[in-house]
């Protein structure tokens, strides 16, 4: 790494207590460049030094270095197995004698969370049975957290959800959506950092491991000593045939770090257990 990139990763730790180190190195380069244009400083010498002085600069530095796009049903092949393989799996397997329970770990403002209460709530309709079910959404920024606390998205957020999904799921108010209180009573959203050395899990996992967890989108921003971290305590978080799920760009790392087998030889969906592929 360049001499002077080590030393804007100093002067963040050291002056403000910041640690940008935990990213992965061209992630951090690109965004440090975009600063350096952005700030119009002469060269990277120039920025560590205009950062050294200017506290707001370690904020908005801070701040892009954290990436919160997401949006409903993001990757539609996932979902698609989600309703196809793996949620019919979990409910059958529980069938009714527990909470199912959901880990959407980086959940941003929720949108993962309630696309999958969409689709357990459409198993509950075509079975004829209440699935009871918990989602423990959780995340890093608190702005994120209170919007998918408050279950309310732009209509811009809702455009690529199927029609018959927004009129079942959300009222609308000016244009605003409103998301169901059926879906936002079973999710919950709380502050969790998944590179903390001291928690494995959220504290919700009190009540029993997950029978779900999705971490997606967030792997590729960090380094691969982090990376492995997080891959861990997800696996760690899994009860007995448990399922994790990655995206498709970050799938050949759980290949890496975990035993978890792919559900299919293609799939960025893994499951706990040691026979290996499922299908
Ligand atoms: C790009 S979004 C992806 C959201 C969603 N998982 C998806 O696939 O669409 C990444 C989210 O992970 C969160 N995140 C990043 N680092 C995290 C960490 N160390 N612990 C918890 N959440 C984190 C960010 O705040 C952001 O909301």
């Amino acid at each position: 790494m360049n001499r002077y990139m080590n030393d804007i990763i100093d002067v963040l730790k050291v002056d403000f207590d910041i640690n940008i180190s935990i990213f992965d190195e061209s992630f951090l380069t690109r965004i440090i460049n975009m600063r350096i244009s952005d700030t119009k400083s002469k060269n990277i010498k120039e920025y560590k030094k205009l950062i050294k002085e200017n506290i707001q600069e370690a904020i908005v530095l801070k701040r892009l270095l954290n990436i919160t796009y997401t949006r409903f049903f993001r990757d539609s092949l996932i979902f698609a197995q989600l309703q196809k393989i793996v949620l019919p799996s979990i409910i059958t397997s529980i069938n009714q004698q527990r909470e199912l329970r959901i880990w959407s770990a980086g959940s941003s403002g929720g949108q993962e969370a309630y696309s999958l209460a969409i689709l357990i709530s459409e198993f509950e309709e075509e079975l004829g049975i209440k699935i009871p079910y918990r989602i423990i959404a959780t995340d890093i920024s608190e702005t994120k957290l209170k919007k998918g606390r408050s279950g309310i998205f732009r209509k811009n957020e809702v455009i690529d959800l199927k029609l018959k999904y927004i009129e079942k799921y959300f009222t609308s108010r000016g244009s605003e959506y409103i998301i169901s209180e059926k879906l936002k009573k079973n999710i919950s959203f709380s502050y969790f950092d998944l590179t903390d050395d001291k928690n494995i899990k959220p504290p919700e996992s009190i009540y029993g491991d997950f029978d779900l967890v999705l971490c997606s989108n967030l792997l590729f921003y960090y380094n691969p000593e982090v990376q492995k971290k997080i891959i861990v305590k997800s696996e760690l978080s899994l009860g007995p045939n448990g399922y994790f799920i990655t995206s498709e760009a970050e799938k050949v790392l759980v290949k890496d770090f975990t035993k978890l087998k792919q559900i299919n030889p293609t799939s960025s969906i893994f499951k706990l257990n040691n026979q290996g592929a499922i299908l």
